[in-house]
């Protein structure tokens, strides 16, 4: 069992399996990031297996796979083959865009719930976003997962401008397609221009949907990332991921490991550990895992506190999102 000083137990892992993308998204891959790592410096194949297998025996019970797009990595089919063998459910996140191309594969590998990102429902807005002119592949590709019976969220990054105009078409959505839509409150990193004007709290979202819908709030499980609701009627949900205006640190069982193999203890914290490197050295990596877990930071890494008074975007030490795997 992984438990830092605050007695919190972790048992989900994030896996990065690159950072590349084949979207460009700018508040995620800055332009200075679009040069992706050499496959030299990436976790391979049996180094995943054998980092994953580790964590396993700590104690992990969920394994989600990112990126950048964790599609675009060649060998995915036989990253997933291996860690499908391991007693953990496996789970991904993913632009949408190539499941087709991996359906069978992740059935397989019995990936049973997959998280799309998905921020717009415009076409011409989803081309300024992502530079792709790819909305369509991504929501037959969604509706795809949800003929094969898979459990599927849609994370919407709340992006002030663009989000107002999608949030009530999200919400719609649910109505009839048993879909998880997450907003979420736009969150600093490298390089992504984030200022506190740019956050639209979750509060501020909830109210403008309740002036359309009726809503109740549901239970959430006791480490999930957001807070649910759902609208009268409907067959699926609508819920709020609140890192900026009400972090959930206190719950939380997440771990990372970055496409590189470094460790990091969360989302925001800027200390690394180098574990594809002890790994490569013959190095036992246990004692390094737990020593990452005992230091993490109590809330946001220590970076910020809930007011951003330390929050200023260029004054946080941090990877960007793509390199760091969400
Ligand atoms: P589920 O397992 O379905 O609950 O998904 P998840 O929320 O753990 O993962 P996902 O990759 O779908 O991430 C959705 C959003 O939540 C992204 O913006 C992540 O960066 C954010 N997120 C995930 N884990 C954490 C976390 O530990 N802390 C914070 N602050 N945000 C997180
Ligand atoms: N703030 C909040 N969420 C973000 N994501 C990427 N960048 C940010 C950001 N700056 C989301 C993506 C993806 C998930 C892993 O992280 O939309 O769904
Ligand atoms: Fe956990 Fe850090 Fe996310 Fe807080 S910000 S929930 S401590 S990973």
């Amino acid at each position: 069992m992984l438990q830092d000083q605050f007695q919190r137990k972790h048992d989900y892992l994030r896996i990065s399996l690159t950072d590349s993308c084949n979207f460009r998204c700018s508040y995620c891959m800055p332009e200075e990031d679009i040069q992706s790592m050499p496959n030299a410096h990436l976790m391979q194949p049996d180094e995943i297996e054998a980092i994953a297998k580790k964590f396993v025996e700590l104690g992990v019970k969920k394994i989600r796979l990112t990126g950048g797009e964790p599609l675009v990595r060649k060998e995915f089919t036989d990253i997933i083959h291996s860690l499908s063998k391991l007693p953990v459910e496996l789970t991904l996140t993913s632009n949408g865009v190539l499941i087709d191309k991996h359906l069978e594969s992740l059935k397989a590998a019995d990936i049973r719930k997959v998280n799309i990102s998905l921020d717009t429902l415009n076409k011409e807005t989803f081309y300024k976003l992502t530079k792709r002119d790819q909305f369509e592949k991504v929501w037959e590709n969604i509706n795809l997962l949800l003929e094969n019976n898979f459990r599927v969220k849609i994370n919407v990054v709340a992006l002030n401008g663009i989000i107002e105009k999608e949030l009530l078409g999200f919400v719609q959505l649910t109505e009839n397609l048993p879909l998880h839509v997450r907003f979420i409150e736009f969150m600093p990193f490298a390089g992504n221009l984030w200022n506190k004007d740019k956050v639209l709290t979750a509060a501020k979202m909830l109210e403008m949907v309740k002036e359309r819908f009726i809503v109740s709030k549901l239970k959430d499980a006791p480490n999930d990332t957001a807070k649910a609701f759902q609208a009268a009627g409907h067959l699926g949900t609508f819920a709020f991921i609140t890192t900026m205006s009400e972090h959930f640190c206190g719950t939380c069982n997440r771990m990372r490991i970055t496409a590189d193999g470094k460790m990091k203890n969360c989302l925001f914290g800027k200390e690394e550990m180098d574990i594809l490197g002890a790994l490569r050295e013959g190095k036992d990596i246990e004692p390094l895992i737990r020593l990452s877990v005992w230091n993490k930071y109590a809330a946001l890494g220590g970076q910020f506190s809930q007011d951003y008074t330390k929050a200023e975007a260029d004054k946080i030490e941090n990877r960007s999102m793509i390199k760091i795997g969400g």
